[in-house]
């Protein structure tokens, strides 16, 4: 095996950026020098020499001296054409950009395909947590059937201080943001966008499913209240923003939302910005994995451990999507769900299989009933901001039902 000096051009010098340098300087043995760092604001003191910095794209794109591009700017459109000439000029491309990934997913396998170069993207998933690579070769004779976990650094931070110290969810938001947990547009945080992003591409190196994200249903934390955080805690739970990615037969479930996590469940012990994701298959059983999900060292050592990974020519091989040519995403997934109602007529009822229980009060209004993860996508009361709903529990065996209520209308 080969190993090489790679020589890096990297975009941006942010929360991500700067950890990847510190880290970076901090590691010895890693053959990789930093050659020049594209930047769009001149004017802010960097801690680093100017001879680094260049605000033209050109001079790192066109440089037949950089052999990889380290992508690591916070506009997902801008991320998205950087990385894309990066790979039609034959370089190698590492980026921790979920939204650019997850929303381009298809086109970035073609075009590593076609100019024979890799992209790796470990730090786009869960921070420092080893993932992607995990799953890709760790995983790849064994049969997986759910990925679920905390993938949101910022939110599980805001749950966290809300339920251990009382904090209120505005306040707890802003020390995310002031810790450089938070996106810049905090609604992809708190609305369930990123950590679906990060979903999307763990149902490809998990399960080979390629998935759009808007056809993946997210509900967000930001209409949780006080109510529904003492409602868990009564019931010795905990409210996680959690990811579903199920596979039943060749189908394949997978939305985010929060969720009633019960004592004995290991995601209930991640707290503040750390990260966990659960595996079950057939041979292993269940594991755990854990680890911080967000902020500038623990992003900055996943990047770095991908640019290690192209010293000795690591390259995704995305196994599982050619072999499991068959599998199809699936929203015929029935779940049990809590949902608080401001307004009887903000709910469409006509929605649910079954309402279990009904509380109504002047103040606090909630049902516990079934519903299909299609109704929740494609219907809007579902997001109204007087409503707040909480997963109770996947109900098993509907996808497999569906699946073979298929069979039976086929024949
Ligand atoms: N905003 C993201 C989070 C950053 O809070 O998890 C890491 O991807």
């Amino acid at each position: 095996m080969s190993i090489t000096t790679l020589k890096l051009g990297i975009f941006g010098f942010g929360c991500v950026g700067q950890g990847l340098h510190n880290v970076l300087s901090k590691t010895k043995g890693i053959n990789a020098t930093i050659e020049k760092i594209c930047i769009k604001h001149p004017d802010k003191i960097r801690s680093l020499d100017a001879a680094y910095f260049t605000t033209d794209p050109s001079e790192i794109l066109d440089n037949p001296e950089i052999d990889v591009v380290v992508e690591l700017i916070d506009d997902s459109e801008a991320a998205y054409h950087i990385v894309k000439e990066a790979l039609i000029k034959g370089k190698a491309v590492v980026s921790a950009n979920k939204k650019l990934i997850a929303e381009h997913l298809e086109e970035l396998l073609f075009l590593q395909s076609k100019h024979k170069t890799p992209l790796l993207y470990e730090g786009s998933v869960c921070g420092s947590i080893p993932v992607i690579r995990n799953l890709e070769e760790y995983y790849d004779n064994d049969l997986l059937s759910s990925v679920s976990g905390i993938f949101n650094g910022s939110t599980n931070y805001i749950l966290s201080k809300m339920r251990n110290e009382g904090l209120d969810f505005d306040l707890a938001l802003k020390e995310a943001q002031d810790k450089g947990f938070a996106e810049s547009d905090p609604l992809l945080d708190v609305g369930g966008f990123d950590a679906k992003y990060k979903l999307c591409i763990t149902l490809l190196h998990a399960f080979g499913l390629l998935v759009r994200p808007e056809n993946v249903l997210n509900i967000g934390i930001q209409n949780l209240s006080d109510q529904d955080v003492n409602y868990a805690t009564q019931n010795n739970q905990n409210i996680k923003l959690v990811v579903h990615g199920q596979k039943q037969g060749q189908h394949i479930s997978a939305f985010v939302m929060p969720t009633f996590v019960s004592a004995d469940n290991p995601l209930t012990n991640v707290h503040n910005e750390f990260n966990g994701i659960l595996l079950e298959s057939a041979f292993a059983n269940q594991q755990f994995f854990g680890g911080k999900g967000a902020g500038s060292d623990p992003t900055g050592s996943a990047v770095l451990s991908d640019i290690s990974a192209l010293t000795y020519g690591y390259k995704y091989e995305y196994k599982k999507l050619h072999q499991n040519t068959l599998v199809s995403y699936s929203t015929q997934q029935l779940l049990e769900v809590y949902v608080r109602y401001q307004d009887k007529e903000t709910v469409q009822w006509d929605a649910f299989q079954n309402i279990s229980q009904r509380f109504e009060s002047k103040a606090y209004s909630y049902v516990i009933g079934s519903i299909y993860l299609e109704q929740l996508l494609q219907e809007e009361w579902a997001l109204n901001d007087r409503i707040s709903i909480v997963l109770k529990s996947i109900l098993d065996g509907e996808i497999l039902e569906a699946t073979n209520k298929e069979i039976h209308a086929a024949l």
